[in-house]
């Protein structure tokens, strides 16, 4: 046990500089470790122009915006174990083939993700959660936890919206071109995802997502329907 703290002023100043400057010591040593091993094939910093030719020949997603976008405790579980997102890879383009029924993605195309250490993945967390330029988009963001009904959500993502025809609801079904969507709640914040849904256009101006015109009402519900997904 502590005891009786005997700390006069002068050593809990000392105290509390000595935790401040071991903080900065980690969030530097986080910062050269996303740069060195991460940046090899992400985008970290806000790309002065927004080309088409970026988006077909970017090597991996951008994170750039990572901390209006993940859930901390998602990234520290998933770089430790990463399950593929995109079916197709980052850009589709460059990994679908025509199948006789559908489109498919031959299994030696797609490089796995790299996995870390514990340590590592929380070292990548932590920089990763300042990476923040749109904290803007994210205030704006109106998400209401509401209860859905399946049957009536996955009519919606797919009939009615045709969302299902770049992304996966479900596991093996819908399409291949965007991130799979049944994990997208574990994954981003209510926020992030209100938000892109709402105007993708604002996160990436040349994503290949059309801007489905929502208003706030209708993206809320596409949100509960992915936190639905999340929780089957
Ligand atoms: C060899 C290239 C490569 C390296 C190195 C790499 N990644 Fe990735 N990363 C990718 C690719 C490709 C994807 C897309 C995978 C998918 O969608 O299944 C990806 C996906 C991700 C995602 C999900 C992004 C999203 O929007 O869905 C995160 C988070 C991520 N990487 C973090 C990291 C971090 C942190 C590091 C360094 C510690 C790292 N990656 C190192 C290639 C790489
Ligand atoms: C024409 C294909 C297409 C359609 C239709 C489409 N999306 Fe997307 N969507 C994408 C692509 C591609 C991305 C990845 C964004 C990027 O990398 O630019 C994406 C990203 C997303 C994301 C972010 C997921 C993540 O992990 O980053 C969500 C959520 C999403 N879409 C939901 C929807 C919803 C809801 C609809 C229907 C209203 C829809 N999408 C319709 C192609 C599409």
């Amino acid at each position: 046990m502590w005891g009786q703290p005997r700390r006069g002023p002068w050593t809990s100043l000392l105290f509390a500089a000595l935790l401040a400057t071991s903080g900065q010591a980690g969030a530097a040593d986080s910062k050269a470790f996303v740069e060195g091993e991460c940046a090899q094939c992400h985008t970290l910093e806000k790309p002065a122009e927004f080309t088409v030719e970026r988006m077909l020949n970017r090597e991996a997603p951008d994170l750039y915006y990572a901390g209006n976008k993940f859930r901390r405790e998602w990234l520290v579980e998933w770089l430790q174990e990463p399950k593929r997102i995109r079916p197709a890879g980052t850009y589709f383009g460059q990994n679908v083939v025509m199948g006789d029924e559908r489109d498919i993605v031959p299994d030696d195309k797609l490089e796995p993700h790299p996995a870390y250490s514990a340590e590592e993945a929380e070292k990548a967390a932590e920089y990763l959660m300042t990476l923040r330029p749109y904290d803007d988009l994210i205030a704006e963001a109106s998400y209401q936890e509401k209860p859905v009904s399946g049957m009536m959500g996955k009519m919606n993502f797919g009939k009615f919206k045709g969302c299902d025809a770049c992304h996966q609801p479900t596991p093996g079904t819908g399409g291949l071109s965007g991130p799979e969507v049944h994990t997208a709640f574990a994954r981003a914040t209510p926020e992030f995802l209100f938000s892109f849904i709402k105007n993708p256009q604002a996160w990436e101006p040349r994503t290949f997502m059309p801007n489905p015109g929502l208003n706030d009402g209708e993206v809320n519900k596409l949100v509960n329907y992915l936190r639905f997904l999340s929780e089957e």
